[in-house]
């Protein structure tokens, strides 16, 4: 089977995975205060990319066959990531009228139900971490890390630095704060947590977090140029928005041909990393193609 072919196929039966897990973790929709959980359904099934539980279980694999204990770790994550956005799209915040191709939640739910849908998702990642079949002492880890990584300390510092520098002198130090953080961190928890469930030896665990910081930047500096040269209609969020609001973005910094350099020699120090793995990594290096090469 041709390499992209079966890339493709995985990926879609990974998502699905994750998508059951999520539709029995959730409330039905019509479940008192419906509101809320029509929200959180809204935006969760919305049709993301799924990337982080795909890095996760891509992981998982390199050290485990059965996937069904890292499925709910999974949906965890894609619980966490889906409350980013829908706080990140507020009004306060990016005031973001799209989303994953319809309207964002608060959009159509208000801001006071998109709130409380966010704090829901929030809240929900840590109790379905806890509904993993794997043992006690892992999931203590898993919850403590992602508490830690997520925190004042981790993305919501990387959203704060974000808001913060709308309209400052371009600085390349700050830049690099902000994507690390807010992006990159999340992305290389996903990846950990599949190998730290998998038993990854330590090792193994630092070419995991090696790739997974550099396929976390490359991933925002291609949002970066997504949102200058893509379209809003494969993109499912509207563009033009970075400069309009005076963010500081690679594009802004360095310009659009060295971030689209920069985002491919951090492609390269991902792959790099899973040589560690060999063959074994075969899916993990085309998703760091997948990463730069995207359009939405
Ligand atoms: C968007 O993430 C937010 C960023 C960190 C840039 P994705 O591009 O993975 O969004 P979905 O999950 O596919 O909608
Ligand atoms: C998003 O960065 C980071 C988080 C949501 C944590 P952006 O603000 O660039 O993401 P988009 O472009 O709105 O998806
Ligand atoms: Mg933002
Ligand atoms: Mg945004
Ligand atoms: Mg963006």
């Amino acid at each position: 089977m041709d390499n992209r072919v079966l890339f493709k196929r995985d990926l879609k039966e990974k998502q699905e995975l994750v998508n059951i897990i999520l539709d029995r973790f959730l409330p039905r929709k019509d479940e008192y205060p419906k509101e809320i959980h029509k929200a959180i359904r809204y935006s969760l099934f919305a049709g993301g990319k799924r990337m982080r539980p795909y890095l996760t279980m891509l992981a998982w694999q390199l050290f485990q066959e059965d996937l069904e204990p890292i499925t709910y770790v999974a949906a965890a994550i894609e619980m966490l990531h889906t409350y980013t956005l829908i706080h990140d799209d507020l009004p306060d915040i990016d005031n973001d009228e799209y989303r994953r191709g319809k309207k964002s939640c608060h959009a159509v739910f208000g801001e006071e139900v998109a709130l409380l849908a966010g704090d829901a998702l929030l809240v929900g990642a840590f109790e379905l971490l806890t509904w993993a079949p794997l043992p006690e002492k892992i999931k203590q880890e898993l919850v403590a890390e992602m508490a830690a990584e997520c925190g004042a300390k981790g993305l919501i510092a990387g959203q704060m630095a974000d808001i913060e520098s709308e309209g400052k002198k371009p600085d390349k130090k700050t830049l690099e704060y902000i994507h690390q953080n807010k992006t990159a961190r999340l992305i290389n928890l996903a990846l950990r947590f599949g190998g730290r469930a998998g038993g990854a030896k330590p090792a193994e665990l630092k070419a995991l977090e090696e790739y997974g910081t550099n396929i976390g930047m490359a991933f925002q500096i291609v949002d970066d140029l997504l949102d200058i040269e893509g379209s809003q209609e494969e993109l499912g969020k509207s563009i033009g928005k970075d400069r309009e609001s005076g963010k500081m973005t690679f594009p802004s910094v360095y310009g659009m041909e060295k971030s689209r350099q920069m985002a491919d020699d951090y492609k390269q120090a991902a792959r790099q990393a899973l040589s560690h793995f060999g063959n074994k990594a075969l899916l993990l290096n085309m998703l760091a193609d997948f990463i730069v090469d995207r359009s939405n």
